[in-house]
């Protein structure tokens, strides 16, 4: 389902890559600047303009084991100081400390609905299985179709969650 929140003039050249120490700051801004209040709210379960520190500290960390991410790129779009175009979406886990690890993903409004999710997902699967995480949950907001229809293709199993609006997902890596 294609759900397009800005407008795409060009046929994107959609690469991905693990994420490195340091894209976080070099990156994180101008792609957050990108997402609709529904997206966001989708993505954080509320629909904020800024993060709180908190939030940012801990998303900026990637040692790809604990906390990991893949990160994509529109490598058709150019801009200056970009070599690799323009970012628009993140896969990750983050590590919990009573479980395993959790699953997020994001994709800019503009570029949702294209197949970028996927790729991602695909992504970041792979490297889980390379870096020993066999197991991933991911907390979903009921009413996020897009999101559940997504990891029910990676045969998710669903978990009791404890929270009316959020359904939790196993996914065996
Ligand atoms: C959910 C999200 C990551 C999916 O990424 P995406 O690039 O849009 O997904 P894809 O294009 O790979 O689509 C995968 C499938 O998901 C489904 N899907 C995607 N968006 C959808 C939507 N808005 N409504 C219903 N189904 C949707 C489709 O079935 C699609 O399959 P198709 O190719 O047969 O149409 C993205 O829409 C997003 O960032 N949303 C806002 C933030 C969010 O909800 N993150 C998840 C928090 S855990």
């Amino acid at each position: 389902m294609v759900r397009h929140h800005g407008v795409i003039d060009h046929i994107p050249a959609i690469i991905t890559r693990e994420a490195v120490p340091g894209d976080f700051e070099r990156y994180f801004d101008e792609a957050f600047d990108e997402l609709s209040p529904a997206s966001r709210h989708l993505r954080f379960f509320t629909a904020v303009r800024e993060l709180p520190d908190t939030v940012r500290e801990r998303l900026s960390q990637v040692d790809g084991v604990h906390n990991a991410a893949i990160v994509a790129f529109d490598a058709a779009v150019m801009l200056d100081d970009h070599p690799e175009g323009k970012p628009i979406g993140v896969a990750r886990w983050m590590g919990s400390e009573d479980g395993p690890p959790e699953l997020s993903i994001t994709v800019i409004d503009a570029y949702q609905g294209m197949g970028v999710g996927t790729r991602l997902m695909d992504a970041l699967l792979a490297l889980a299985r390379t870096r020993g995480v066999r197991r991933i949950i991911a907390d979903i907001l009921r009413e996020n179709t897009g999101m559940r229809t997504l990891v029910n293709r990676y045969r998710a199993v669903v978990q009791r969650s404890g929270d009316p609006l959020v359904v939790r997902y196993r996914i065996d890596v």
